[in-house]
């Protein structure tokens, strides 16, 4: 049978990234981070010096996003972030970007981590994980996450930081981060990295 799609999504922070990488690692699946997508996407538009938030320069610089503008260092940190959440909620960018996604998982299978493919990419997934984990939570791994990459971090500000993000990509029109009616919900508040993954595990019917 032909191997499955996994669609791991939900907000900034909650442990997506750690355990979809997990997941595919231990399935023999391939894995996409979707979420790189969207931040090289913004990052190119800060380039031409453009708002994130103007339509036809971000639809331009997803239309003309290369593999090597996914892997350039600058992805991670809080103007990467803001830029990524901005150029998301462009209909025109979700478009662009949502072939390449769906080619990359409908050969081999692959887990995917991210805010719609349960919902919008893959709503045909075999397997659909919501990961969640309290604003406080998630505020509190990407602090720790920014210090251990030396970057200067504040709690406070990275909490507001987390909460706009939330509010972002929960309230936009396209494609808002949202579990599907299929989803199997993972709250990992109070689970550290290997209890998530044997949660999930679990949740899959996949003996671990
Ligand atoms: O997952 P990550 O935090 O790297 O995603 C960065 C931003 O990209 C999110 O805040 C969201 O706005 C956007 N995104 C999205 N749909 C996805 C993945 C990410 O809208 N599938």
């Amino acid at each position: 049978s032909r191997p499955p799609v996994i669609a791991v999504d939900g907000p900034a922070a909650a442990g997506k990234g750690t355990l979809a990488r997990r997941l595919a690692a231990e399935l023999g699946l391939p894995y996409l981070d979707t979420g790189l997508l969207y931040r090289a996407v913004g990052r190119r538009v800060l380039d031409t010096g453009a708002d994130p938030a103007d339509p036809a320069a971000a639809e331009a610089a997803a239309l003309g996003l290369t593999a090597a503008d996914t892997a350039r260092g600058d992805l991670r940190g809080p103007e990467a972030d803001r830029a990524a959440s901005a150029v998301a909620a462009i209909p025109a960018v979700r478009a662009a970007l949502l072939d390449f996604q769906r080619r990359f998982g409908a050969q081999n299978g692959a887990v995917l981590d991210g805010r719609d493919i349960g919902t919008v990419v893959f709503p045909q997934a075999e397997h659909k994980l919501f990961v969640t984990a309290s604003p406080e939570v998630r505020a509190r791994r990407r602090f720790l996450e920014m210090q251990g990459r030396g970057q200067a971090a504040e709690y406070d500000t990275v909490l507001a930081e987390i909460r706009a993000r939330d509010e972002q990509d929960m309230n936009r029109a396209v494609a808002p981060l949202k579990p599907a009616p299929d989803a199997r919900l993972l709250d990992t508040s109070s689970l550290d990295a290997d209890a998530a993954f044997a949660a999930a595990m679990e949740l899959l019917g996949v003996a671990a």
